[in-house]
């Protein structure tokens, strides 16, 4: 599969088998992501590969923990439900959409390890080029992945639940998490988006301005 299709045909997958991942395979992911652009060439990240299986499993659990109280602070309770109530709907939706995470074989941590080259006075700058990069190079795992026939999905639902996170790892009060990702071999890959996310897929032609700010090619 060539980069263009590759692209083209990278989607999110939540669902995963538990067919190994050959290490062979991991490390050429590894290395792709690290040929992205880096700000200033300052290469302030890290890849921390999640694959013992106890701590794999305990990853998981944070994730689908996280995505539950993501789920039930971005949707809307049922009518006559308590807090308690449309938390543990948010609990039992992230474990019905996220279950396979928990024999999924390889995690992938983006890490933001800063090198402070900034000039003082400019730590935000500095910490924005930093996660870009950071972002950078999990798109271009993401993307070698699906060439190699491998599922992931961008994923912060850990934010929700960082510090059980960081124990798991061992980082570095220093050490940023922006995104991780599980890679795996998925059930399938997704082809198309579904219904309620495809309405909200704006056009292309709306989000491109030619030569000035609301010269958009969709009039
Ligand atoms: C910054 C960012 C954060 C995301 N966080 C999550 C997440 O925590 N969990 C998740 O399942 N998907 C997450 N996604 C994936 C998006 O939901 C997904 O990319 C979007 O719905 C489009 O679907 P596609 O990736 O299949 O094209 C994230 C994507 C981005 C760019």
């Amino acid at each position: 599969m060539d980069a263009l299709e590759a692209i083209r045909s990278r989607r999110s997958v939540r669902t995963y088998t538990d067919q190994p991942v050959a290490a062979a395979d991991v490390d050429e992911l590894l290395r792709l992501a690290l040929m992205a652009p880096t700000g200033g060439m300052a290469q302030a990240w890290s890849l921390l590969v999640v694959r013992d299986p106890d701590r794999r499993a305990a990853l998981a659990e944070i994730v689908i923990e996280g995505g539950g109280a993501y789920f039930s602070l971005v949707r809307p309770a049922q009518q006559g439900h308590t807090p308690e109530q449309h938390a543990q709907w948010g609990l039992d939706y992230a474990n019905e959409a996220l279950g396979s995470y928990r024999h999924v074989p390889v995690w992938i941590l983006g890490l933001v390890v800063p090198r402070d080259v900034f000039p003082t006075g400019h730590s935000d700058m500095e910490a924005l080029a930093d996660e870009m990069s950071v972002a950078f190079a999990m798109e271009n795992l993401f993307v070698a992945a699906r060439a190699k026939g491998m599922g992931t999905v961008p994923t912060v639902f850990h934010w929700f639940n960082e510090p059980a996170l960081r124990e798991l790892v061992g980082l570095p009060d220093e050490i940023r998490v922006p995104m991780i990702s599980p890679l795996g071999y998925p059930t399938e890959f997704p082809v198309g988006l579904p219904p309620r996310l495809k309405d909200l897929r704006r056009p292309w032609r709306t989000l491109v301005h030619d030569d000035h700010w609301g010269n958009t090619r969709a009039r």
